[in-house]
This record gives structure tokens, C-alpha cells and sequence, in this order.
């Protein structure tokens, strides 16, 4: 509704420049000659992992990527958008149990994409099911109850949603700003979607200001008070075990799975324990994938979304209480069946305490409102 895209293309002779305006149908605004930063963001010296292959963020096509992950064109009836389920201000998950997409609810608990890039973990979804996330990125596009274009039982196809996206005036502007041609491929846009995804990160933490100055994740904290110290240590050390899987000592072996300083998780891990399903009694036993656990927990201490695939615990006192004491499962990871018996941490008051200062310190602030990240159709 009157806002522009002002496009500016270098031509191979940079005296001559050709400006173009392009009409945004919803509303917003792009400008082309001033991108937002995405590829020259700054990650902290000792985040190591990086799932980026052979996809390197770009400006162009991380700013494609936006316009494609909050565009509503990417449904078959123009309702849902990959920002519908994933909410910048709840770190890009979503607060209900499931998700509504154009033909009903999603079977699990939408996941935030907190620092999806800095994992060794190549798989994404809960289980895993997708190869990367290139891979990944139109899945959701594909799924009937999600955006819809399946292919099949008279749902549109792929080839629909890329001729739909092609007649679309600023999808000719962009994928020829960023590819050089205007030709939509299904490639081009996992490409684009997968490079804004990759490039929401949140390294404003307590815990980042910490790790800095530290000399590795283990030695105290200077920022950090004793209590956050202790659930620092609580959650890195593993723990000692008497035959039945009782706790006698050590720390909680959180870290054995969810790795610090990413917080990625352990690309062997099997399921923690949490076999529901969402609305009704059958078990999922495949959810082997965690999201970073960077920004899952508010700093008064309430989640940011329920946790977990079935999104079965509401506070964390309810998370804490699942691996103090975990039921038995044909997936159950051995970790956590200590010589053959589920584990019972028998967490102190004093130690539930000190995990949950410690995860507070992993919530940065930027990512909930930082412009490069928010949708460009308002
Ligand atoms: C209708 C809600 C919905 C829509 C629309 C949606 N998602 Fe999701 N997303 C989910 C749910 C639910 C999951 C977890 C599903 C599972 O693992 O079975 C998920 C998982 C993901 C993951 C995996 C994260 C991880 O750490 O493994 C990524 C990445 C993602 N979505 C990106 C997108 C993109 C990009 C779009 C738009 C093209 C999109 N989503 C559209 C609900 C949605
Ligand atoms: C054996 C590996 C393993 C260990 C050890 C482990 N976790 Fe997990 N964790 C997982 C897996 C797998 C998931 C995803 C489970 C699901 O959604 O069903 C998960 C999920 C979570 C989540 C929810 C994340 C989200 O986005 O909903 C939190 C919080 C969490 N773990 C905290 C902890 C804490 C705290 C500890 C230590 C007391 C711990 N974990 C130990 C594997 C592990």
C-alpha cells in the first residue's frame, strides 16, 4: 500500500546504474541500496560449530530470505507464513501447543530458531527427519496441514507455489537482485530462506559476557554470582551413579547433550524421556533434536514457549522434574539409563536453583526486537 522497494542494480559498467521500483502488495518496505547487516555479524571467538556448508550468508540473500519467511504468498489460501509459527518475540518458536496452518495443526510443538546455525548437528526438526537445512526450509511449504502446497489429494504442487511466487512483481525484483536472473527455483529459495534463518543469533548473554573473559566454560564466571556459578557447574559436570541409577554426587550431565558454549545438541543423542504426542495417547519416541537451549527461559524465569516436542512442560520447575526422575523407553538414551535403570538425579532445592539462575543467563535481548529479524510486510 504505497511503500517501495527501491532496487539499485550494479551493472558490469558501474557508471551506469539501474534504479527500478517495485510496488510490495502488503505493505512494507526494503531498501536495497542500504541491506541490513546479516553477513557481517559478529560470533564470539570460541563458537566453533557451524552447520553453513556450502550456503554462506549473504546480504541479498538473507534479505530475500525475510520477505519469503514473513510472506504470507508462500500458503495456498495467502494466510500463513513461516512467522506465523515462528514468532520473533518468543525467540522465533511459537506460545500455543500447536501451530495452525492452512488445513488444521501441526503434530508437534513449533521449535525456536535461536542460533540454528552454530550446531555440529546437520539434521534439523525434532527428529531429525530432514538432512539440513536447506532441506528442511521447504518442507513446512510442501505439508498439507502447514502452507499446503503438497501435490497431492488436490492440494497445489511445488511447481504452483514457484509459478505463483514468479508472477509476483517484487519476487522478479529480488531473485534477480540476488541471483542475477529472475527465475524462482525451489533451490533458490531454500537457499535464501536457509541464510535468514542461519543468521538469527543471540550472543547478547550474561553468559557470552562471561565466557569471554573466562579462560574455558568450566572456570567460574567473573560476571556471574556464586548461585550462577554453582548451576553453571551443576549443569556441565557429570554425574555419579550408584547401581540403580541413583544420583550420589557430581554435577546434572546436562552438558553431555546440550553443549556449551553453543548449547547445540550432541548430534548422538537419543530421546530424553518425553515420549507424548500432542492430543493423544500413541508415543513418540523419535524426538532425538533439541533447539539450542540459548533463549528458552525468560529472565523472571518463566519459558518463552512450552517446552519440549509435545510442548508437555509449562515452567521449568516441570522440566527440572522430568530429569530428576526419568521413565524407562525403548529409545531412552543410555545416558540417561545409568547401568541399566532410568536415572533419579535427586536434585536439592538448593541445586534446582542454581540450574535454573544458570539457564537464565543464556536469554540475550536483541533477538525479540532487532529490525533485521522483524517482519518487513508491517
Ligand atoms: C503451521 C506452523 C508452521 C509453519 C507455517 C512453519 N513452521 Fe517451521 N516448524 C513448525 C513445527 C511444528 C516444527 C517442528 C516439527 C517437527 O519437528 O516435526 C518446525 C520446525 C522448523 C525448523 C527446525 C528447527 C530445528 O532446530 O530443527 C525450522 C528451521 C523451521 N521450522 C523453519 C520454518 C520455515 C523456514 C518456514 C516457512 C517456509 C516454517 N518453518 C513454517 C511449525 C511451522
Ligand atoms: C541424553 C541427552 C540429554 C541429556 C543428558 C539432557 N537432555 Fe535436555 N533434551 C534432550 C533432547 C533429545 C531434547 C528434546 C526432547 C523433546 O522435545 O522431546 C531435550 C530437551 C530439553 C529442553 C527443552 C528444549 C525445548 O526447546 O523445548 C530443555 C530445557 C532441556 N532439554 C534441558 C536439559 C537439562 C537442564 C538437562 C540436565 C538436567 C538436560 N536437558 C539433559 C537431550 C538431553
Amino acid at each position: 500500500m504505497g511503500s517501495t522497494f527501491f532496487a539499485c542494480q550494479e551493472s558490469a559498467d558501474p557508471v551506469v546504474k539501474l534504479d527500478t521500483q517495485v510496488e510490495i502488495v502488503f505493505g512494507g518496505k526494503i531498501d536495497l541500496n542500504n541491506l541490513l547487516n546479516y553477513e557481517g555479524q559478529a560470533k564470539p571467538a570460541y563458537i566453533l560449530q557451524d552447520n553453513t556448508n556450502t550456503n554462506p550468508i549473504t546480504n541479498e540473500g538473507a534479505t530475500l530470505g525475510r520477505v519469503l519467511f514473513y510472506d504470507v504468498n508462500l500458503s495456498v489460501d495467502n494466510t500463513i507464513s513461516c512467522g506465523h509459527c515462528h514468532k520473533q518475540q518468543f525467540a522465533f518458536g511459537d506460545t500455543a501447543l500447536a501451530s495452525s496452518g492452512v488445513n488444521g495443526f501441526t503434530g508437534r510443538h513449533s521449535m525456536r530458531l535461536v542460533n540454528s546455525r552454530f550446531s555440529l548437528e546437520q539434521r534439523f526438526f525434532w527428529d531429525e527427519r530432514a538432512i539440513n537445512l536447506e532441506a528442511q526450509t521447504t518442507q513446512p511449504v510442501r505439508d498439507h496441514k502447514e502452507m499446503g502446497f503438497s501435490g497431492t489429494g488436490g492440494d497445489p504442487s511445488m511447481t504452483d507455489l514457484i509459478a505463483k511466487l514468479q508472477s509476483i512483481g517484487y519476487y522478479q525484483e529480488l531473485f534477480a537482485f540476488v541471483y542475477g536472473d529472475a527465475t524462482v527455483t525451489e533451490e533458490r529459495i531454500q537457499k535464501s530462506l536457509s541464510q535468514f534463518v542461519r543468521s538469527i543469533q543471540s550472543f547478547d548473554t550474561k553468559y557470552d559476557a562471561g565466557r569471554a573473559s573466562a579462560m574455558n566454560n568450566m572456570a567460574p564466571f567473573l560476571n556471574f554470582t556464586t548461585q550462577e556459578n554453582q548451576g553453571k557447574q551443576l549443569f556441565s559436570a557429570p554425574p555419579v551413579f550408584d547401581p540403580n541409577g541413583i544420583r550420589l554426587g557430581g554435577g546434572l550431565g546436562c552438558q553431555g547433550c546440550h553443549r556449551a558454549p553453543e548449547f547445540d545438541i550432541d548430534p548422538g543423542s537419543r530421546n530424553n524421556g518425553v515420549i507424548g504426542t500432542i492430543g493423544s495417547l500413541a508415543q513418540d519416541l523419535n524426538v532425538t533434536r533439541s533447539p539450542s537451549l540459548r533463549d528458552f527461559v525468560r529472565l523472571d524465569g518463566t519459558l518463552i514457549s512450552p517446552a519440549m516436542h509435545d510442548g508437555s512442560l509449562k515452567t521449568m520447575e516441570a522440566v527440572i522434574a522430568h530429569y530428576n526422575a526419568i521413565t524407562d523407553n525403548p529409545n531412552l538414551d543410555p545416558r540417561l539409563r545409568p547401568a541399566g535403570k532410568p536415572q533419579q538425579l535427586q536434585m536439592t532445592v538448593q541445586e534446582k536453583e542454581a540450574l535454573i539462575a544458570f539457564l537464565k543467563t543464556l536469554t540475550g535481548s536483541a533477538i525479540y526486537t532487532d529490525e533485521r529479524w522483524s517482519n518487513p510486510f508491517n
